[in-house]
């Protein structure tokens, strides 16, 4: 299971964060409240799309309260489909997934002068055709709290409890979406829970649990599945783009056979594989084409390159924030050219005074916004493979999509679509091109029980971030019923 620490500490570039700050609070306000949003701090004007923020109690014993946020379908109509979205981990922000990837809204990449940073409208928002409940998850992510320190010793199993009573509680307070088709969709390391959490409502419904959730399916993008052949499958992932010698590939294979990748008992084995992540390790693996992206500086405040004078400057304006907001650890700071770039300005968004009311985020909760976490909360990895959750979900009628960014050497494809392929499932779609624009935009197979496998053209490990257009597309038809 350390493949899964491993996992966590490749998915987000700009995760190395700070130390617990999450701390239990006593006092604030109980129960689930919720706030319509109009306006939005670095934002001109009335934001154009309906946004409620809110937060629901998922375990009463230790007043844990978990932050959403709500964006309603644009375009979709009353019947428009229902998704719950989460972001992976080590406990990241779901802001990743609203700002970063499918949602209304993204950061104006330019550089930080200590101004709050700029929003803009993402033309390929999924909120356009689905309403998109996000939600900061496990407890101790993003803005979601708890009021006794017990409540942030969480696992995989509990949170996908709390998850599916977070939204018994919110369509009992929401009745009006109760109707509308619903589906759980995540990536990267929450792309493992959507499976369990679909299979729990699904047992919820079979036990007449109200009120009846009206679920349809669910979504997972490079998921990872707690088996090994998530990791495995960079080895010849690697060799396929020329990054490994034929050789070392042959020597991997003839050694390691049968071992767990992250922990090798073959001596061999260990030592090829050594090899291996070094050589890995020279390319961006969440989007092999990219360059890897150089923090600017280990630390604010610890920099000691004293040529970096426009480095130096904005520094030192992060140093006057720090002493006026809430502002304490600062991400490191990356080259305004990096895709982490907006990732780095989002710290600075949430944690801004003006943000907080404008969320209608409560007092003593969360004293400082980290988008990831890194090690600092429990996390009981508890669930196990969720690959029978796969099988046994759709085996029971519900729709899934799975799909690949294929340019992503952290979940890659070639492990996603085997195991896939592994459930058994007769081919109803044969492998073939989807196209966009004429293009191909990837490659897609649909097996019986409504299973669909997709790959994404050129997208890394949190496929959207890279490649929206065709994500936006792939999710539009899919969602909606229609061939890819
Ligand atoms: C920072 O940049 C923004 C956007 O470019 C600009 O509007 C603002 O005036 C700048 N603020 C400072 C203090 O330079
Ligand atoms: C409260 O936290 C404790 C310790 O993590 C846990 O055992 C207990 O189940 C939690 N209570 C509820 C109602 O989930
Ligand atoms: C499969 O789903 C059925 C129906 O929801 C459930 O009763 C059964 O326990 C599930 N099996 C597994 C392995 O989860
Ligand atoms: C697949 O979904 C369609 C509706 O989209 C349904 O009619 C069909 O029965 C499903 N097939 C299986 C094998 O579940």
């Amino acid at each position: 299971m350390n493949g899964r620490g491993r996992l966590l500490l490749c998915l987000f570039l700009s995760a190395a964060l700070t130390p617990p700050r999450q701390l239990a609070v006593a006092g604030a306000a109980s129960s689930s409240s919720s706030k319509v949003v109009t306006s939005l701090p670095g934002f001109q004007g009335r934001l154009p799309f309906h946004l409620e923020t809110g937060y629901v109690e998922v375990d009463e014993e230790n007043g844990t309260e978990l932050f959403y946020y709500f964006v309603e379908s644009e375009v979709g109509g009353d019947k428009a489909p229902f998704l719950l979205w989460l972001t992976g981990g080590d406990r990241c922000s779901v802001l990743s997934g609203l700002a970063l990837e499918i949602g209304p809204f993204q950061f104006v990449a330019e550089p930080y002068n200590g101004t709050i940073p700029r929003l803009q409208i993402n033309p390929y928002s999924w909120t356009k055709v689905a309403n998109v409940l996000f939600v900061d998850t496990p407890v101790g992510a993003g803005f979601s709290f708890s009021r006794r320190p017990q409540g942030y010793d969480v696992g995989e199993v509990s949170t996908s409890l709390q998850l599916h009573e977070l939204l018994i509680k919110w369509f009992t307070d929401h009745p009006e979406f109760l109707a509308n088709p619903l589906y759980i969709g995540g990536d990267s390391l929450a792309g493992q829970l959507v499976p369990f959490i679909a299979q729990k409502i699904s047992e919820g419904i079979e036990a007449g649990r109200n009120p009846i959730l009206n679920l349809k399916g669910y979504l997972a993008g490079n998921p990872g599945t707690g088996e090994n052949i998530d990791i495995s499958s960079r080895v010849p992932y690697a060799h396929g783009l020329g990054i490994i010698s034929d050789q070392l590939y042959e020597t991997i294979l003839g050694h390691c056979q049968g071992e767990d990748y992250m922990n090798p008992r073959n001596t061999l084995c260990a030592q090829s594989l050594g090899t291996f992540n070094n050589l890995l390790s020279e390319v961006m693996t969440a989007q092999i084409l990219l360059d890897k992206c150089v923090y600017a500086s280990p630390r604010p405040g610890t920099e000691t390159d004293k040529s970096a004078g426009a480095g130096r400057k904005i520094l030192s304006e992060e140093a006057v924030i720090v002493t006026g907001k809430r502002v304490k650890h600062p991400p490191p700071r990356v080259p305004l050219g990096c895709i982490s770039y907006t990732a780095y300005l989002s710290y600075f968004w949430a944690n801004d005074a003006l943000t907080r009311d404008a969320l209608g985020i409560k007092d003593g909760t969360v004293d400082e916004w980290v988008r990831c976490h890194d090690g600092d909360l429990p996390y009981a990895v508890d669930i196990g493979s969720s690959i029978k959750y796969h099988r046994n979900v759709t085996v029971n009628g519900y729709r899934a999509l799975v799909y690949s960014g294929d340019h992503d050497a952290i979940v890659p494809h070639l492990g996603t679509q085997a195991w896939v392929r592994s459930l058994g499932f007769p081919v109803v779609d044969d492998w073939r091109a989807w196209h966009l624009d004429g293009q191909s935009a990837g490659f897609t197979i649909t097996y019986s029980n409504n299973l669909t496998f997709a790959t994404v053209k050129g997208a890394g490990h949190t496929a959207p971030q890279y490649e929206p257009e065709r994500c936006y597309a792939m999710f539009n038809r899919w969602i909606l019923d229609q061939p890819l």
